[in-house]
């Protein structure tokens, strides 16, 4: 693996590396919790290090069976662990997806993902809530899949009420094939966040007051392992290498925090009796904003607000 190359190589680590790191980092932490001074890369060792408890299975997490099914290519999926990890392949003869029994008016859903850890230029794993409606509502992490040694983009996408075109890109600061991380989506009336472990990547406020469109149909959770080779890799020029097949991507953390809705009133699932409704969710906190903020300095290789040659203007919600 040379993809360190890429990103950030202070703050790319093996797992291996990381209960070192972590007990030096959370040891300068205390020591320094009133400095302001906190550089941004001890930042993001922090938050990997609160959130490393949760990168392995817990014990309480529900069987994959409880809240999920497969919905596609099911010769294409294995159980692991009595259903506590669920493993896509994709092969020429297909892919391979799974999705949530129930649809949801609001929650702050989360899938722990390993990607396909070999050559997957052209390989897209997907974690996705769909309203699957006429004008629907979307929101996307899409893996894009690279050559050996090249990393994995991440790009997001929000659809709402049918209106998409909204792509960012983001390189991660670790290798994602490498180890589990957690990928989470917050969705309230307030606030749409896209996290990478604790860390924001992606924020989509409700601007409504402005004219901007806001996600509100119940949305199913969905998982899927597809050919994306059209576009993923080098805008579609980079083709999938099916000499490296199949390709696997693995999943755990099927719990799922979410107010179930069976009809389009969403409005019950906006009740503050959700934790994910409360005010502490209604805006990033001061931990997270920073960690936002460098996300876009350092991450951020794709963003439509700033694409001058597909909207001379920004769209509204661009704007601060
Ligand atoms: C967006 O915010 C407005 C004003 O705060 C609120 O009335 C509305 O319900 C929210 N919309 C959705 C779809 O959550």
């Amino acid at each position: 693996m040379s993809s360190e190359d890429n990103v950030q190589p202070s703050i790319y680590m093996h797992a291996d590396a990381v209960p070192w790191v972590c007990t030096r980092i959370k040891r300068n932490h205390r020591a320094n919790t009133s400095s302001v001074l906190m550089s941004f890369s001890s930042l993001f060792l922090l938050a990997f290090c609160l959130v490393g408890g949760s990168v392995a299975t817990r014990a309480t997490d529900p069987s994959f069976d409880t809240n999920y099914e497969i919905t596609w290519g099911s010769d294409h999926v294995q159980s692991i662990n009595q259903g506590r990890e669920i493993q896509l392949s994709m092969d020429k003869s297909s892919g391979s997806g799974f999705g949530s029994k129930f649809s949801y008016g609001s929650g702050f859903f989360s899938l722990r993902i390993k990607l396909p850890d070999k050559d997957s230029a052209g390989i897209v794993t997907a974690f996705y809530l769909n309203s699957h409606t006429d004008k629907h509502d979307e929101l996307d992490f899409e893996f894009l899949g690279n050559k050996q040694g090249k990393p994995n983009s991440l790009q997001t996408n929000v659809f709402a009420n049918g209106q998409g075109n909204r792509e960012q890109r983001i390189l991660l600061w670790f290798d994602p094939t490498a180890n589990f991380h957690t990928y989470k989506i917050l969705w309230n009336q307030h606030q749409i966040v896209f996290f990478v472990d604790t860390v924001p990547i992606r924020v989509f406020k409700n601007k409504t007051n402005i004219g901007v469109n806001y996600l509100s149909q119940p949305m199913q959770i969905v998982a899927s392992l597809w050919n994306g080779e059209s576009w993923a890799t080098d805008g579609g020029k980079t083709k999938i290498d099916w000499s490296q097949a199949p390709f696997k991507a693995q999943f755990q953390g099927f719990n799922i925090d979410g107010c179930t809705s069976q009809n389009s009133n969403t409005q019950p699932c906006y009740s503050s009796s959700y934790w994910w409704n409360s005010e502490k969710y209604g805006v990033l906190d001061s931990i997270q904003e920073r960690a936002y903020e460098g996300v876009k300095r350092k991450y951020i290789t794709y963003d439509y607000c700033s694409d001058r040659s597909r909207y001379q203007t920004p769209p509204p919600e661009c704007l601060q």
